[in-house]
């Protein structure tokens, strides 16, 4: 399966003439960091193992959704992540993104730290940072304990603040020394909709009768609600995500569309809210095209650059994600210039085998080129926008290994490495993206 290296260096050099760019490591500030990333749910199995319980994620995969698969097993990071630290390690990575799953480190969401939790976590945190890779956290990551959602229905519930807020503080102790870089919740848009209106997502809620396969919950209001006590449970951990946690309110077309299904907030959560952020995680993965309107105005110069290159018309409807940094480059921009330039890290990024039926785990290849050449162009996009202003700190390619894909489980494969499934040391491999990744991260020009 693995191509030669040869073939691999030819084909990196090509890779750097077709996008333009021939950029290195050096080119990006010292303090930037490379890494790669995974979450609990999808990565780490031993979901019974050692006293953790179900989260809402294990339930709705083992209630036939994702795919018909389960996180019972995953990459079984639970055993294995000394292994895929060394893995690390030969990629050259600067640092790692992973989620703590809230119910191993407390068991049903509230109550003593499980020990054996806790020591997961410190020795796959001091594994990484003995070879000198930083350490990122994310605290929820689609897996709410079950027991939360049982008791009070978890997001939905101004509950759940108390409970994060005690979780986080948990977190904050016993591995604040030595992780510096926290998240509390991964994609709160994706999370509310997809999990309280589309149905798509644990816990898998749509009040739109037999849309994917589920009829509880209300999509009118449930979203806003979830998205609303999102926001209060990070910010009550920040006290110590985006128009509100800059301004401290939501945006007005968003209040006039959505009327009284968005609960507001009191003068003192607003106030609370405002500026609850060191940096924004950003997870990017498409653009979309949306119709030019007769009222907006004639494009600016950025806007150009958006409408100006020319994209095949079969790439914007495949299923496979086209091949568009300047949508990087365009929300990096965006965040620059409406929110003041925060601090950013782009926490997810990549390009999935599987969804065009192109190829998938099952009969996988190791040559992903056209992987290689998504990284290649959003890294290349990235320095564009670094190079313009933004204040871009880190980037993390989803995901280190082919690990549970929320849709399809096993079928979809975002990894730098393969793991074979029908191997019961669910062997990894590099593909040929590991290989470009850390040829750039040895401080290689992309095409030398
Ligand atoms: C975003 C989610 O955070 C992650 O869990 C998922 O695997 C990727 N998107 C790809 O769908």
């Amino acid at each position: 399966l693995q191509p030669s290296s040869f073939l691999s260096m030819l084909f990196l050099l090509a890779v750097a003439a077709a996008h333009g760019g021939d950029y290195s490591r050096e080119d990006f500030p010292a303090d930037f960091v490379f890494g790669s990333g995974t979450s609990a749910y999808q990565y780490e199995g031993a979901a019974f193992e050692d006293g953790r319980t179900p989260s809402i994620w294990d339930t709705f995969a083992h209630s036939g959704h994702t795919g018909g698969a389960t996180g019972d097993v995953a990459c079984d990071g639970y055993h294995k992540y000394k292994e895929d630290t060394g893995l690390m390690v030969d990629t050259h990575l600067e640092a790692f993104r992973f989620s703590i799953s809230w119910s191993r480190l407390i068991p049903n969401g509230r109550g003593p730290i499980n020990p054996k939790g806790l020591e997961y976590y410190n020795n796959f945190i001091n594994e990484l940072i003995n070879h000198g890779i930083q350490p990122h956290v994310t605290l929820h990551h689609i897996d709410l304990p079950q027991a939360l959602d049982d008791e009070y229905g978890g997001w939905l519930s101004r509950k759940i603040v108390k409970d994060f807020v005690v979780y986080a503080d948990t977190c904050f102790r016993e591995f604040g020394d030595r992780v510096l870089h926290w998240t509390t919740i991964n994609e709160a848009n994706i999370f509310s909709v997809g999990g309280y209106d589309e149905g798509l997502i644990a816990p898998g809620h749509c009040s739109r009768p037999v849309q994917n396969n589920c009829s509880k919950g209300n999509s009118s209001i449930e979203p806003y609600i979830v998205g609303h006590n999102i926001l209060l449970a990070h910010s009550a951990v920040a006290e110590l995500l985006v128009d509100p946690l800059i301004y401290g309110d939501y945006p007005d077309i968003v209040k006039k569309n959505a009327g009284k299904r968005i609960p507001a907030f009191t003068e003192y959560e607003s106030k609370q809210i405002k500026g609850s952020i060191d940096f924004l995680g950003v997870n990017h993965y498409r653009t979309l095209y949306v119709k030019r309107s007769r009222t907006i105005p004639a494009p600016s110069k950025e806007l150009t650059y958006f409408l100006g290159s020319a994209v095949k018309l079969g790439d914007l409807f495949s299923d496979e994600y086209a091949i568009m940094p300047w949508g990087l480059y365009g929300v990096l921009e965006y965040l620059k210039q409406a929110y003041g330039n925060p601090p950013i890290y782009v926490q997810e990024n990549e390009r999935a085998y599987g969804l065009a039926g192109q190829v998938t785990r099952r009969n996988g290849t190791l040559y992903d080129k056209s992987r290689v050449e998504y990284l290649h162009a959003y890294i290349g996009g990235m320095l564009d926008a670094i190079r313009n202003g933004s204040n871009t700190r880190g980037y993390f390619s989803w995901t280190f290994l082919d690990c549970l894909e929320l849709l399809d489980g096993y079928n979809t494969s975002f990894g730098l490495y393969y793991v074979d499934l029908d191997d019961k040391n669910l062997t990894r491999y590099p593909k040929l993206s590991a290989h470009w990744y850390s040829h750039f991260l040895k401080g290689k020009s992309t095409s030398s």
